[in-house]
């Protein structure tokens, strides 16, 4: 069994899919409010737990012989924030320790490094440095920016008109598509390849911000006005919101951080080492754009939200009758 912590994110999912698609019995980590549901056409199971709850890693454990955390917090909360996650990554690291866990892996990110001590950064350095302590045999991924963060920017203009492309505009970046990065994690678990190693990953085309901002324009068949904002604009913007509103202040931080500066990495040569063939760019975000995540449409929605009990608590309390919910999956027969 392989634990999977962040499952219902972005990569989380993919790696889900990746394990199953080996054959793997795969246990998700999902906090009560999350939209786990998405993941059922998986057939991953589900164990509600939460990084800050170090009982609930501790018994999510059972049986592991793996574990995986994709997990993080993108805007902070006041109480879900870069703090917590690395202190969630240090009881999960313990409790594997605890549990015989045979191999753990993190997925931290390319800025690292060069992040100093903005807290989305020095969090995750701090989660590797607890992770390598435990003792357990780990793998310590560093993907630089996922593609469809370029597809993100542009949903930002379509919806408002306009979107702020952070950092420098000629800082070279190779992003990466998000199901490589999976590939890749599912590849060196099954092989045990890449044990006790920190390695960084990265798509296989190197263009200026400038350039991926186009080519998914171009993808999509928009023309969006957009205005850059510097690394000097992004520290004055962080400077300016401390003292008010901290989390976004971190965040433009680590935008700072993400797109100031050249991420030029040997993504192939990584990706080849695990068998792993990348997705061109152009194809990355075309992807990102047109594969909207199903809960961003009501029809699939409707079609998705199989829990009855989910949806009479949740959506409609009160107000559905259970009968007239739709069916949810069938239960396990083992
Ligand atoms: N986006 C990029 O360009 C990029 C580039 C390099 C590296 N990375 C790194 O790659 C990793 C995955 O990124 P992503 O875009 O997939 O992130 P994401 O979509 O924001 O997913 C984050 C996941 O963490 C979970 N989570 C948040 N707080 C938790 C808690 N207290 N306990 C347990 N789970 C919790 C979320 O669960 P809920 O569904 O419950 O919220 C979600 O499943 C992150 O470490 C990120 O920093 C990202």
């Amino acid at each position: 069994m392989i634990l999977v912590v962040g499952g219902t994110g972005r990569l989380g999912n993919q790696v889900v899919r990746a394990l199953r698609d080996q054959g793997k019995d795969v246990r998700a980590l999902v906090r009560k409010g999350s939209e786990y549901f998405w993941l059922n056409d998986t057939g991953t199971n589900y164990f509600f737990g939460d990084l800050r709850d170090p009982q609930s890693l501790h018994r999510a454990l059972r049986d592991c012989e793996s574990v995986i955390s994709s997990a993080a917090v993108r805007v902070e909360q006041t109480d879900n924030n870069h703090k917590t996650m690395a202190q969630g990554h240090e009881s999960l690291w313990e409790a594997a320790k605890a549990r015989g866990v045979k191999r753990a892996v993190f997925v931290s990110c390319a800025g690292v490094p060069v992040g100093g001590e903005v807290p989305a950064f020095s969090s995750k350095r701090a989660s590797e440095e607890a992770l390598v302590s435990s003792g357990i045999p780990y793998t310590i991924f560093r993907p630089g920016l996922f593609a469809p963060n370029f597809a993100d920017l542009l949903r930002r203009a379509d919806f408002n008109g306009s979107v702020f492309l952070p950092g420098r505009l000629d800082a070279k970046v190779s992003p990466i598509h998000p199901r490589d990065v999976a590939d890749i994690i599912a590849a060196a678990l099954e092989s045990g390849d890449g044990a006790n190693e920190t390695i960084e990953l990265a798509g296989p085309d190197t263009l200026t911000v400038d350039a991926a901002w186009k080519v998914a324009c171009e993808e999509a068949g928009l023309q969006p006005a957009f205005w850059n904002m510097s690394p000097a604009g992004l520290k004055m913007a962080a400077a300016a919101l401390r003292p008010i509103v901290r989390r976004w202040a971190n965040h433009f931080q680590a935008l700072g951080v993400n797109f100031g500066q050249d991420q030029v990495i040997d993504g192939v040569g990584v990706a080849g080492r695990f068998g792993v063939t990348l997705t061109p760019y152009r194809q990355a975000v075309k992807a990102a754009w047109l594969d909207r995540h199903p809960g961003e449409d009501p029809v699939a929605r409707e079609e998705k939200v199989v829990h009855r009990q989910f949806v009479a608590t949740i959506y409609e309390p009160g107000t559905i009758r259970y009968e007239d919910l739709p069916e949810g999956p069938p239960p396990r027969q083992d």
